[in-house]
């Protein structure tokens, strides 16, 4: 039995909330899901501030994510 090695993220939310700055919260994942299979090679893409280092951050659980799931 063969058993394939994956990232998978499911509905992951998380915000980030400025205490010293009003308060402000910052949505910056908002329902992520996707997956990875061993050997495949993806491209995290976007615009500077838009989460790709967060993201990154909660898969190797650096950040704790508020809501979701990371396989
Ligand atoms: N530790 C933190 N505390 C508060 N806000 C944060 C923190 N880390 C990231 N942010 C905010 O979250 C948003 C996403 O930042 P992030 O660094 O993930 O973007 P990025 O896509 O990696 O940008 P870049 O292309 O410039 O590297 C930004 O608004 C950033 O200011
Ligand atoms: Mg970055």
């Amino acid at each position: 039995m063969t058993t394939e090695t994956k990232i998978i993220v499911s509905d992951v939310n998380k915000t980030f909330v400025l205490h010293n700055q009003n308060g402000i919260t910052l949505d910056v994942l908002s329902n992520a899901n996707f997956s990875v299979a061993s050997g495949e090679c993806v491209v995290l893409n976007g615009r500077s501030g838009s989460g790709k280092s967060t993201l990154l951050r909660a898969l190797y659980a650096n950040y704790l994510v508020d809501t979701g799931n990371i396989e």
